[in-house]
């Protein structure tokens, strides 16, 4: 395949994903174009892309909400080979918060790239699903076939929306393939520390919020829960390395660019395979780094799930594609991120 004929479109290009993501397809010598409203990312994102790959990708600041602005950059680009779809309001708490808000976004950005894939032949989507939609499963680990809940967030909810709206979709449209890429917890930062996660205000996630305590722009970390039903007490996740990550999508690319996706639709859990708790990812990121950090058991975040983990054999199988990096390698990579961005030697 001749990837420098391909010309891919990644929406949210600028955010924490799909920045690596870019990198990933700029390396392996696809043609990107990112549409970004930089609702949740830095306009600076498209050069420290170029920094590390040489080359700037095409960058439209362009909400995927809005249906003329996404014709827009259809006409202009004459259509795509394939899209990567990661433009989406992603905080759990606040979508419960603000509901209306997550549907809009999340589902008409969807919408109307699909209107778009139609009218301009598009035959190709990659959408970031989470693997929120499965809540807490009752065998571990969870495997694509895993039943699919209602979320309890309207963010959860949003990602099982798009997945059946892209599978219903797929299932009249001719030669359409569908990639539904269910991430577990994606952690890290590429190794040039060019490009990582920038949570604005104070992080809801673990790692960053570890990784601001280690800086110092935070005081403690609360581990939320010790009586939790695992080994050590705290919650259980599958944590991916976010440039691992963004690899399975250059796979899913290109499963679809050689015709070998089976149906029109496939969903792969994209994970490690092996949980770590909360204590585990403290420790881990002391052992690698050297840095101590300051924590206290606090009690349960409403709303958390006990423990859930991949199995993401189908994506080995399938896509070729495996976790590489370890937690230690990964917590290492978030930290020196985290120190680049606050001059800390
Ligand atoms: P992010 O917020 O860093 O990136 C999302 C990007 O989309 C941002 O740059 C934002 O400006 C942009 N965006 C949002 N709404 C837009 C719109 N209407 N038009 C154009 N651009 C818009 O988030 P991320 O962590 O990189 O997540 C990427 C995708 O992966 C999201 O769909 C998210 O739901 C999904 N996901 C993330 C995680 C995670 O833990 N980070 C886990 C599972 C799934
Ligand atoms: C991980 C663990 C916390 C912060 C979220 C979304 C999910 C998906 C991934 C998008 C939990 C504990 C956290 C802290 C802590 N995103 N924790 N102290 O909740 O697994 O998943 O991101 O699709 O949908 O819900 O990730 O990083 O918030 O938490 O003890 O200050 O760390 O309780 O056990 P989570 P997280």
């Amino acid at each position: 395949m001749a990837e420098h004929n391909k010309k891919i479109l990644v929406t949210g290009g600028t955010g924490y994903i799909g920045s690596h993501t870019v990198v990933e397809l700029q390396e392996a010598g696809f043609e990107v174009v990112i549409v970004d409203n930089l609702s949740n990312s830095e306009a600076d994102l498209v050069e420290r892309i170029g920094k590390i790959t040489g080359t700037v990708p095409k960058f439209y600041k362009v909400d995927m909400t809005a249906k003329d602005e996404v014709a827009a950059v259809f006409e202009e680009e004459s259509t795509f080979d394939a899209a990567i779809h990661f433009a989406a309001y992603k905080a759990v708490g606040e979508s419960v918060q603000k509901p209306l808000m997550y549907y809009e976004n999340n589902l008409n950005s969807l919408m109307n790239l699909l209107w778009f894939a139609d009218k301009h032949n598009m035959q190709n989507l990659v959408f970031s699903s989470s693997c929120t939609v499965y809540g807490q499963p009752k065998q571990l680990p969870v495997t694509e076939k895993t039943m699919v809940i209602r979320p309890e967030s309207p963010y959860g909810n949003t990602k099982r929306i798009s997945e059946e709206i892209i599978e219903e979709f797929a299932q009249v449209t001719k030669d359409f393939s569908g990639i539904a890429l269910r991430y577990f917890n994606p952690i890290g930062a590429h190794p040039s520390a060019l490009i990582g996660e920038l949570p604005r205000g104070v992080p809801n996630n673990l790692v960053p919020f570890v990784t601001q305590t280690a800086a110092g722009l935070r005081d403690q970390l609360k581990v939320f829960g010790d009586d939790y039903n695992t080994p050590d007490g705290t919650c259980i996740r599958d944590y991916i390395n976010v440039v691992d990550l963004a690899k399975a999508h250059v796979a899913a690319i290109k499963r679809q660019l050689t015709g070998k996706t089976k149906n029109n639709y496939e969903v792969f859990n994209l994970g490690t395979g092996t949980g770590a708790s909360v204590l585990d990812v403290v420790k881990g990121f002391e052992s690698a780094t050297g840095v101590k950090l300051n924590y206290a058991m606090a009690p349960r975040r409403p709303g958390d799930v006990e423990q859930i983990y991949a199995n993401a054999s189908n994506a080995e199988n399938e896509l070729n594609w495996k976790a590489e990096k370890t937690l230690k390698e990964t917590l290492a990579s978030a930290w020196e991120w985290e120190k680049k961005l606050r001059n800390i030697q």
